[in-house]
């Protein structure tokens, strides 16, 4: 038996491009390992989005570099957005590689390992079929999927947000047919999965390339919805531009879709979304957000942001801190600006000094974890829907899970539960945005908390 080491950076379209990979090689007889030394194929998936996280997986390979030399017979691959990005060069820089892959070729892992193997000579396979349609093709699943289940809907990005690199390391975007979505997900459902959550680098543009059925992303929430054993529907990522009125509908019409939504503002200042090319005022932005919140007021709402953009001035900045505070994030990503090579922003001065940069990321941090903070306390004492996801890590709890809201849940005493469980959860403590306590009383009933029941 084959093993393969894999190592992921950057997203979730990444974790599920992993996964994928480990899928397909474990039908050509590769086991995963958690130990590079006892690898065969040391794969690693990169992310490009910011400069930072390539200086990590270039000192990742530094250290893998020793043992490709002890060991000629190893098989070394670079796989994801950085390969895509930079292809030839990192041959140039890391000859000990065996090949060089972008996010677009993922499906042709098994390939690319036997061509290492047929020729001993290294190579770089990146690019993108524009004709192509986007289909994964249905594989046996030799273990049953997590409580929660992550299902790609659309691939790349046609946004062309000036500061990155994702429509150019992931391509246009194309969208993959329903039915193959609504069969994946039956059987996602058949091995265990309780909560879907769709995923894309900008779901609400679903269907509208790449489909002979097209379907607008609205009428796919309903469609997952009508698969019974689909106790709970999320997606990320949302873009404000793309997210509509018929959206906002489908959450006060569909039981199962949680009460949450990721929706990136990036920025709370009009000059800068317009120099990001985010192409909607921020006045939009909240329109939409007071219109979702009106039809649901429960709803918990998370952002990305980025300080530092050029040209961001102390005042605009403050902009991003008032709408912070205007939505009252239960949660934030949040980065410094990092150019990008070939992207419109690297043309601009990167006029914002480091130090600023750092300290406005403070300020931001800060913000959000004294929102998450108030957040947190009003939960105390009052009891939490938690889908059980896994075993806690946190001493004193046994298992761990998420509201409808995204919080993290760490669930105290009584074994006998299980993860896909849906368990009422009195909250006893909070530390940052997870929620501490032990099972409520009336949890003996589980069929009583079925959102999808009702
Ligand atoms: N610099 C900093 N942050 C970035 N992001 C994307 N590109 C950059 C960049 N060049 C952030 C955005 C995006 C998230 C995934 O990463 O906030 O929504
Ligand atoms: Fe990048 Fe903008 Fe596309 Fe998001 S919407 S992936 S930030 S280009």
């Amino acid at each position: 038996m084959k093993q393969v080491y894999l190592d992921t950076f950057g997203c979730q379209m990444n974790v599920a491009d992993t996964d994928r990979m480990e899928l397909i090689l474990f039908h050509s007889g590769y086991r995963r390992t958690l130990e590079k030394e006892d690898a065969d194929l040391i794969l690693v998936n990169t992310c490009s989005i910011r400069e930072k996280a390539e200086q990590k997986i270039f000192s990742l390979f530094g250290g893998l570099k020793p043992l490709k030399m002890a060991n000629p017979d190893l098989i070394l691959g670079l796989t994801g957005c950085l390969g895509q990005q930079d292809g030839e060069k990192l041959l140039q820089r890391m000859p000990y590689l065996d090949f060089v892959m972008g996010p677009d070729q993922v499906d042709g892992i098994a390939q690319a390992v036997d061509r290492v193997r047929d020729t001993g000579k290294s190579f770089v396979w990146t690019g993108f079929d524009r004709e192509k349609a986007y289909t994964i093709p249905e594989l046996p699943m030799p273990k049953a999927p997590g409580p929660s289940t992550f299902v790609n809907i659309i691939k790349g990005c046609d946004k062309f947000c000036t500061f990155c690199v994702v429509p150019f390391t992931r391509g246009r975007e194309k969208s993959r047919e329903p039915d193959e979505l609504y069969r994946e997900i039956r059987q996602l459902v058949d091995h265990g999965a309780k909560e879907i959550i769709l995923l894309g680098q900008n779901v609400n543009s679903y269907g509208k390339r790449g489909l002979h059925n097209p379907i607008p992303f609205h009428e796919l929430l309903y469609g997952v919805a009508e698969i019974p054993g689909v106790e709970r529907l999320r997606f990320t990522t949302s873009h404000p531009n793309d997210f509509t009125r018929d959206t906002i509908r489908a959450y006060r019409d569909i039981g199962i879709l949680v009460n949450h939504l990721h929706l990136p503002v990036q920025s709370g200042n009009n000059e800068v979304l317009k120099a990001m090319r985010r192409d909607h005022t921020i006045e939009e932005y909240r329109d939409l957000l007071m219109e979702l919140k009106s039809e649901v007021p429960d709803i918990a709402l998370s952002t990305d942001i980025i300080v530092g953009f050029p040209g961001e001035t102390g005042s605009a900045f403050e902009d991003t801190l008032k709408i912070m505070q205007e939505i009252g994030y239960s949660s934030s990503f949040m980065f410094a600006y990092s150019p990008r090579p070939g992207t419109p922003a690297n043309e601009l001065t990167d006029s914002v000094p480091e130090e600023t940069k750092k300290q406005r990321l403070q300020e931001t941090i800060a913000l959000q974890n004294r929102l998450t903070a108030e957040q947190g306390l009003s939960y105390i004492g009052k009891n939490v829907e938690v889908l059980i996801e896994g075993r806690s890590s946190k001493p004193g709890y046994t298992f761990k899970g998420r509201t409808p809201q995204y919080w993290n849940v760490n669930i105290e005493g009584r074994e006998g539960m299980k993860p896909g469980d849906t368990v009422s959860v009195k909250v006893e403590q909070v530390s940052g945005h997870s929620l501490n306590g032990p099972l409520a009383r009336e949890a003996n009933s589980k069929s009583s908390l079925h959102p999808s029941g009702a």
